[in-house]
């Protein structure tokens, strides 16, 4: 039996050892936070997904990173730490259903959230992630754009991009929609200090009632360069807790106690061991043709949001 310490020591020797990046979301629990060599948004993990000097890339997350960071890095070995980590909203649209969209709206330019599949990414013009989407949509020439599959982040865009078509289907992340303006007036009355950070895939009511809305880094960062000492948050609730870590001195409220991710929340440290150990997790595996296909949106992404 280790407890978490020993746990951790024995990881950081491994991935030193075995030459393993570990990557990990910011909705991750703080101990497997706490032994990665990169933490952060879903922008930030592709990035380093693409970079990292190391041979084997192991992904604490869900299924749609891993699959980004074996596109970004085909010579790597990628292994998602948990096999039923995917996250609901990737799979809301069907390649079949994406194709007939298509054919409904030829003259659009198709920008996926990477919270999608690898197949979906294929059919697609280009990839955005919350902390590129609007950067992005304002530097596209298209002037008509159908954006899937998240229509909360598609319009939380669409309000700051002037002279541009928007198009979206229906669906949303399961977890963040699951936060009402109900949870924002309560929690505003319990801390009327407290700026309230928000994730735009939360719904439009509740961003806009918001202090500010911003990827999981965006709103870390702004915690960062604020002075105010009280904070209302809203996205998945590991943020508050990573935040109160960061910063003990300083006082973090959870939007709703519901905002937390199943899938987020399914891998845990044992599991990073047992991956190091080759005894867990999945090895990615993606055609070449798929690959090359979902490729091009991605990095049609990193380029637009240089
Ligand atoms: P970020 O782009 O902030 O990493 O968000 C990803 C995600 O899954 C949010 O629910
Ligand atoms: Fe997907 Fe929502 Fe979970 Fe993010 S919080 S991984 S969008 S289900």
């Amino acid at each position: 039996m280790f407890n978490t310490r020993e746990l951790q020591d024995k990881i950081v020797k491994l991935k030193q050892e075995k030459d393993v990046c570990i990557l990990a979301h910011a909705y991750q629990s703080q101990d497997i936070l706490e032994v990665a060599d990169y933490v952060g948004d879903s922008y930030g993990l592709s990035e380093l997904a693409k970079n990292a000097p190391q041979k084997t890339l192991l992904m604490c997350g869900v299924r749609f990173m891993a699959e980004t960071a074996k596109i970004l890095s085909p010579q790597k070995t990628v292994i998602l730490s948990h096999p039923q980590a995917g996250c609901p909203m990737a799979e809301q649209l069907s390649v079949e259903e994406l194709k007939q969209l298509k054919q409904n709206y030829p003259d659009h330019s198709v920008v996926a959230y990477i919270n999608t599949t690898a197949e979906l990414k294929a059919e697609c013009d280009v990839c955005v992630t919350s902390a590129s989407a609007l950067e992005i949509a304002k530097k596209l020439p298209a002037e008509k754009i159908l954006f899937i599959p998240d229509p909360n982040l598609g319009n939380w865009v669409k309000g700051q991009v002037e002279g541009k078509e928007f198009r979206f289907i229906e669906g949303g992340c399961p977890i963040h929609t699951r936060i009402t303006a109900e949870d924002v007036k309560r929690e505003r009355n319990l801390h009327p200090r407290a700026l309230l950070l928000v994730h735009p895939e939360c719904r439009p009511e509740v961003t806009a009632a918001a202090d500010y809305a911003g990827s999981t880094t965006g709103i870390m960062k702004y915690v960062k360069n604020s002075d105010a000492d009280e904070f209302i948050i809203g996205t998945e609730n590991s943020i508050v807790q990573h935040l109160q870590f960061e910063y003990p001195e300083k006082k973090f409220y959870a939007l709703s106690k519901a905002c937390i991710c199943e899938d987020m929340k399914l891998t845990t440290l044992a599991d990073v061991y047992n991956c190091l150990l080759g005894k867990g997790g999945e090895e990615i595996q993606l055609s070449d043709a798929l690959q090359k296909g979902a490729r091009k949106a991605i990095d049609a992404m990193l380029t637009y949001a240089k």
